[in-house]
């Protein structure tokens, strides 16, 4: 009798050791430890015993039956860790891993030329100005100096609306210098801002075209001189396109709310074929500018008498085609994704002072 216990011990270890999984596993405790099992039977035997065979074997086919059950739950405990382990590793998630940041999308040369705009007027003082696209008349011409049936209104080829029940025809505006107006009439000087934005003329070429973008700069207070606005426009230039110099040249001009009034030019390049900004024998015209018009002051209710100040006008298409050398207006407003791709900029590359306007 020990030496069948010993031999079915044997062969169960054996059983147990090679089953692969919880499957093979449960097979091998319902063969031994089930009702019709090796060691069940086994058990059942001892009915038949007498007293002192039972004495004996009782013991024995006890430790049989426990050193079964617990070799079992030990191999249960190993292959349940394994099927744990293969599912962990099959369901790992690296989290420790960087992001990649790879964004497909690219920064449009306009939202970039402002953004580099904004970075250089906040270093000089300025705050952002804002207006709305669809304009009253009062804003846009009236209050600028451009009254009704004045010639000058025929130097914008204007957009109107429809006239409303009262006759007056909203225009979408020509240009940002009703922002000048909107600031002046809400604020107290000293006023310093600039206002970039979309404007809009019925105009449509390679260099033109209905819908295109200004900034505006206006400074009011009582001591500021066209000194000022030369040093401004010059600081602004030379660190727009990031040279040490800007040869700069003020032709007289007219604008009704500037008197004042000027065009800049500034000194440039062509030689090999593309433009450089700065030095140079050749001039290219980049933006109007003047000492505020006092009937524009007026206007916004402050007294000529008191207060002066200098504002200057600039396209803001032209700035991105002269520094990033496009040279035609309008594939901006094409949408095409190979002319974003070639010509639009990184979008985490923010522009700052310290760190390059670009790259
Ligand atoms: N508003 C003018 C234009 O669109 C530009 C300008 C602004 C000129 C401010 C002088 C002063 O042509």
């Amino acid at each position: 009798m020990q030496k069948e216990i010993d031999t079915l011990k044997a062969e169960i270890a054996e059983a147990v050791t090679d089953a692969a999984d919880l499957i093979a596993l449960e097979e091998v405790r319902v063969s031994t430890l089930g009702k019709k099992g090796s060691v069940s039977g086994l058990m059942k035997g001892l009915g038949k015993m007498t007293p002192e065979e039972r004495k004996e074997f009782g013991p024995l086919l006890n430790a049989l039956k426990n050193d079964v059950a617990n070799t079992i739950a030990d191999r249960k405990n190993t292959l349940d860790a394994a099927e744990l382990e293969v599912r962990l590793a099959s369901e790992r998630l690296d989290v420790t891993l960087e992001p990649v940041a790879r964004p497909a999308g690219r920064i449009h040369p306009i939202s970039q030329v402002m953004d580099e705009i904004n970075e250089i007027f906040a270093g000089l003082g300025f705050d952002v100005a804002e207006g709305p696209d669809l304009e009253d008349d009062f804003h846009n011409f009236t209050a600028l100096n451009i009254p009704p049936e004045h010639p000058a209104r025929q130097m914008h080829d204007t957009f109107y609306l429809k006239p409303d029940e009262n006759g007056d025809r909203k225009v979408l505006r020509t240009h940002t210098s009703p922002v000048q107006i909107r600031t002046m009439v809400a604020e107290n000087p000293p006023i310093r801002i600039i206002a970039p934005g979309r404007t809009y003329r019925s105009d449509s070429d390679a260099t033109h075209t209905p819908m295109f973008h200004q900034v505006e700069g206006l400074v009011i207070d009582k001591t500021t001189h066209l000194g000022h606005l030369k040093g401004c426009l010059n600081a602004f230039l030379t660190a727009f396109f990031e040279v040490e110099e800007v040869k700069m040249r003020f032709r007289p001009s007219y604008f009704p709310f500037t008197e004042p009034s000027m065009e800049v030019d500034v000194g440039c390049s062509f030689a090999g074929g593309e433009v450089k900004i700065g030095q140079g024998d050749d001039w290219l015209e980049i933006l109007g500018c003047g000492m505020v018009n006092p009937k524009v002051l007026e206007a916004c209710g402050l007294d000529p008498n008191e207060y002066q100040g200098f504002a200057f006008g600039c396209g803001i298409d032209r700035l991105a085609m002269l520094k990033y050398g496009m040279n035609d207006l309008r594939a901006f407003f094409d949408a095409d994704l190979r002319w974003l791709k070639q010509y639009g900029f990184a979008s985490l590359d923010v522009p700052t002072i310290a760190g390059g306007l670009s790259r």
